[in-house]
């Protein structure tokens, strides 16, 4: 599928670029924040020993490594695989692939996830489509995305300013749509998925806490851009992050919506 002019892939060369040195760091946190989480989900939609796995956008390679771990026959993708090529020793398939442009045969995975990948992409709705189509018949999609808005009312004023600015950053420079986790989960009842399920849960932030770390990451990473594009100062990032690293700061962080169904078949 060709991206029109409007929809190029804006992810893999901004703010979250591999190459940006504190990335790594703010992929692991992502994953000791979820995993646990992500880790019991599957589980519980019953991932089995030789499973056919498509692990999409694996990031830091966690979530893969730990199905491989399972007996899972695993393929994890991204746009930028540099943090996962040590998976290939664990027996791990290691794609570099865009989920917007690139394909699999319809009907080659029992089971597909994806984390805080979908929102990013130009036509979310389209994404989800495509992964319904790689499902084999019975074959289950999870999907994982987040919220910004347990932010935007923050009772901290410098950090609802830094969520604000950076959401609209996001918006800005990625593209992403940060609500548009709030619409699980209606696209997958639309790609003709059955057996739909559904779960929303806020994580918390508590200052100097592993949370707290990965949001001062994130506005460093996004600091120049924020103030080039007028949508913040540096004193005022400057106070959010003092915030964000208060022994006696405690607040809601993202939303994270879960959505889940199988191909009928
Ligand atoms: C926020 S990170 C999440 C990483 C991992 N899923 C996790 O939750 O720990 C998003 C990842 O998706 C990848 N990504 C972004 N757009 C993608 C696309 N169109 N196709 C495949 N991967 C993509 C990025 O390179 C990055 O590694």
């Amino acid at each position: 599928m060709e991206r029109t002019s409007h929809e190029q892939e804006r992810y893999a060369d901004g703010l979250f670029g591999h190459a940006v040195p504190t990335e790594l760091e703010r992929l692991r946190l992502l994953e000791s924040l979820l995993d646990g989480a992500t880790r019991a989900r599957l589980a519980a939609l019953g991932l089995k020993p030789g499973d056919a796995v498509l692990e999409v956008g694996g990031g830091a390679g966690s979530v893969a490594r730990w199905m491989a771990g399972q007996g899972a026959r695993v393929t994890v993708t991204d746009l930028d695989t540099t943090f996962l090529t040590g998976l290939v020793d664990e027996g791990v398939t290691v794609l570099r692939h865009d989920l917007f442009t690139d394909d699999f045969p319809p009907g080659s995975f029992d089971v597909i996830h994806t984390r805080y990948v979908v929102m990013h992409l130009p036509e979310p709705d389209v994404a989800v489509a495509r992964l319904a189509n790689w499902l084999k018949p019975g074959g289950v999609l999870l999907l994982e995305e987040p919220a910004t808005f347990p932010t935007e009312d923050s009772p901290h004023p410098a950090y609802r300013a830094a969520m604000r600015a950076f959401r609209a950053y996001l918006e800005l420079s990625v593209g992403s749509d940060t609500s548009w986790a709030r619409s699980l989960p209606v696209p997958l009842e639309r790609a003709g998925l059955t057996g739909i399920g559904h779960h929303a849960r806020i994580q918390p932030v508590k200052g100097g806490d592993a949370e707290a770390r990965w949001w001062v990451l994130n506005l460093e990473q996004a600091r120049a851009g924020m103030v080039a594009a007028g949508l913040a100062t540096d004193a005022e990032i400057d106070a959010a992050c003092a915030e964000l690293v208060s022994p006696g700061f405690h607040d809601l962080s993202l939303a994270v919506l879960t959505a889940w169904g199988r191909r009928p078949g």
